[in-house]
């Protein structure tokens, strides 16, 4: 039926002019105003539809589709730059089994079943640059542009610090005209600095690193350049030997043989690079850098494995985007965009109101996503949001989810404004502001959600830690009454929770078990079970440690409650003020009556041997877990960051330590390793 037949042609038609033009669309917006307005995985589903729809119709793929290129047009401003040797993209998989084939069709086509060597790197969300060194001098720098033709950024990249400008020459021979390419990016720390300094000056922030970096090597003032602390590494060779002239094949036979000869000139290549056997070998490492990804101090996309052998490459070729000899192995996108459903306000244990958003369910960041907080109300009016709004959702490592920005460009239909309720939504209190941002219920523990929210705090892990008391059942308690604050826990007869829904008098008993086994408990977790205002696990713990034991912190003026490391002037007038209600008191009494009791703690009141001292954790440990290392840590006094600054007093550096070094490296802090960090800690008990 040819009539059925051209309709059906006409749909393919639409959708490649629609997926083309849309595309183009992106292009410009990422590549040439550094402000996209999709996310990365946004766009390869595009990009992917366009491939396989021209795949699938190989006689309609036009000259000037997107797939007939690399990226997109140089900015006009920049003087242009000619790859002799193309930039080229690399082809993606999201999965194992993509993996996998890809190294069939690789083996296949050199003819070999022989286990095949790669080297594996990671894939760095910045910007791709060339840069040209004649005689071992840098002469140009250059970004890729649509891959033949780039933008000159000589005058940036000579500002970034860890790019030698003339490369120095222990190993081997230089070629006299050699290009390397890598990536330029800003590091986490590099990128808050830099939206630090663009609040300060009343500028516009930009929403990722990766827009900061392409938004940096684009400044045409390199004196701003220079502000910021971009970097690179290297990954790959250009242009070698003379130019138009004979290639130079002095270099190693390996990309990992020609990545150690560029560390042996200066350049710098990724300290996280690795050389595996097999395709299970290159699996492993995906898993292994997914796990490290939230300690890297910059962001990575995925990892890029590559066939190591150099004449294999050349034996595999290209495609006309992408090598065959190389695939990125994508992580699960850290960013994606949904719509703003409703937002609605909750009541947290203090009676803060805190708006969250409920989302159009998205997968990001490897889970499914359907709130976001919104922290509080100048944080939505700085991000300009509505109800019905498209936003970009944010969700790296385990950080709770986030929004963070509105895509203009996305028309709402139905915009709805945002206001602090009058009344609170659990018990219709009133709201009142509690300083410039922040908004209140003013009705303290009468309200029953922050009544819940206490519970919830004090049956927590961290806290008394009643295995089985959950937010259904704590929600069902608070509702019939049957708790009304935290001492009624210890009320609770197994009869009376038989009632409840879902409730057995198995699980009934169980609960009655472990509530009486919480009685028992130690000083840090009822401190921190209380709930007194910023009062979290790591203070409870030194105030514990500094009293040792609750009467003498009772009666301690807020002098002495500075006298503890963890405390500063806000944590101390919170925990005089707590201590001063006798509210608190009488609720004290009544848990002690409860039966719950703690063993005081030795030799409190006294100094301990690492009050004062910040501790950083990096790398593998193998005699213990991070979290008994911490724990060993605090109990000695210290105080344990996520990340490397000034005031960091010593980093613990296993094996695979990667930027937390190098930071401390650079500000000349002391590290140790495990075995010295055990003797330290055994030397320290001793005393
Ligand atoms: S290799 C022919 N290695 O990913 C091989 N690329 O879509 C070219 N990228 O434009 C690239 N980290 O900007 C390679 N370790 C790495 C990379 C990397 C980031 C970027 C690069 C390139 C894009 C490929």
């Amino acid at each position: 039926m040819p009539e059925r037949d051209n309709s059906k042609l006409q749909k393919i038609q639409a959708e490649l002019h629609s997926l083309r033009s849309s595309i183009r669309h992106h292009d410009k917006l990422y590549f040439t105003l550094d402000d996209p307005e999709i996310t990365d995985a946004e766009y390869d589903r595009l990009f992917r539809r366009l491939e396989e729809l021209e795949a699938q119709h190989p006689e309609l793929v036009t000259p000037d589709s997107p797939t007939q290129r690399v990226g997109a047009a140089p900015l006009s401003g920049f003087l242009q730059v000619h790859h002799a040797v193309p930039m080229q993209s690399l082809d993606k998989v999201f999965n194992e089994k993509d993996l996998k084939d890809f190294d069939a069709r690789v083996k296949k086509r050199l003819g070999s079943d022989e286990p095949l060597q790669y080297s594996c790197e990671p894939k760095i969300d910045g910007v791709a640059v060339s840069l040209l060194y004649r005689d071992g001098i840098l002469e140009r720098g250059a970004t890729r542009g649509d891959g033949v033709t780039g933008e000159d950024i000589t005058h940036n990249v000579r500002t970034i610090k860890n790019i030698p400008l003339r490369l120095s020459t222990t190993r081997g021979r230089i070629p006299s005209l050699f290009e390397v390419r890598g990536e330029i990016f800003l590091t986490r720390s590099g990128f808050e600095k830099v939206n630090q300094d663009a609040e300060a000056a009343g500028t516009r922030l930009f929403v990722n690193p990766r827009n900061a970096a392409a938004g940096t090597l684009r400044q045409l003032d390199p004196r701003i350049t220079a502000t910021r602390p971009l970097q690179m590494y290297c990954y790959s060779v250009g242009m070698v030997g003379a130019e138009g002239g004979e290639a130079d094949d002095s270099l190693p036979g390996s990309l990992s043989g020609i990545l150690e000869v560029l560390d042996s000139w200066g350049l710098p290549v990724n300290p996280e690079r690795r050389v595996v056997v097999d395709i299970d070998g290159c699996l492993s490492y995906c898993l292994e850098l997914l796990q490290k990804r939230p300690d890297l101090d910059y962001e990575i996309d995925g990892a890029v494995i590559k066939v190591d052998d150099r004449h294999s490459q050349h034996l595999l070729g290209s495609n006309s985007r992408t090598p065959r000899w190389a695939m990125a192995y994508k992580f699960p996108a850290e960013e994606m965009s949904t719509t703003v459903l409703d937002v609605e306000f909750q009541v947290g244990r203090t009676g803060t109101i805190t708006p969250v958003a409920r989302l159009k369910p998205v997968f990001v960041g490897g889970v499914t996503v359907s709130n976001a907080t919104l922290h509080n109300m100048a944080e939505i009016q700085r991000l300009g949001l509505r109800i019905g709004d498209t936003v970009i959702v944010r969700r790296a490592g385990d950080v709770i989810p986030k929004i963070v920005k509105v895509v203009a460009s996305i028309p709402n239909p139905d915009p709805r404004d945002i206001t602090m309720p009058a009344h609170c939504p659990a018990c219709s209190s009133p709201v009142e502001p509690d300083g410039d941002v922040l908004y209140r219920c003013s009705a303290g523990l009468i309200c029953p959600a922050q009544r819940k929210e206490s519970i919830r705090h004090f049956a927590s892990r961290g806290a008394m830690d009643i295995e089985g008391l959950g937010d259904k059942l704590i929600e069902q308690l608070v509702d019939q009454n049957l708790v009304n604050n935290v001492a009624d826990v210890f009320r609770l007869t197994a009869e009376q929770l038989t009632e409840l829904e879902r409730m057995g008098t198995r699980s009934a008993e169980k609960l009655v078990l472990a509530i009486n086994k919480a009685k028992s408990t130690t000083l840090p977790r009822f401190l921190y079970a209380l709930g007194i205002r910023e009062v979290g696990e790591a203070t409870a713990l030194a105030l514990a440690n500094h009293f040792g034991n609750l009467e003498p912190l009772e009666t301690a003026t807020e002098a002495q409650l500075l006298a503890v490391a963890d405390v500063g002037p806000v944590v101390a007038s919170h925990i005089a003020t707590f201590f001063a209600n006798p509210d608190s008191i009488a609720l004290i009494n009544e848990l002690r009556q409860a039966g719950i009791t703690w063993p005081a703690i030795e030799g409190g009141g006294q100094a301990r041997p690492l009050d004062g001292q910040t501790f950083v954790l990096t790398g593998t440990l193998e005699a213990m877990s991070r979290d008994e290392a911490k724990a060993q840590l605090l109990e000695l006094g210290a105080k344990v960051a996520g990340s490397v600054s000034k005031k960091t007093s010593c980093v613990v550096a296993g094996p695979g330590a990667g930027s937390k070094l190098d930071k401390a490296r650079e500000l000349d802090i002391r590290i140790i390793d495990e075995p010295a960090f055990l003797e330290m800690l055994s030397e320290l008990r001793s005393q």
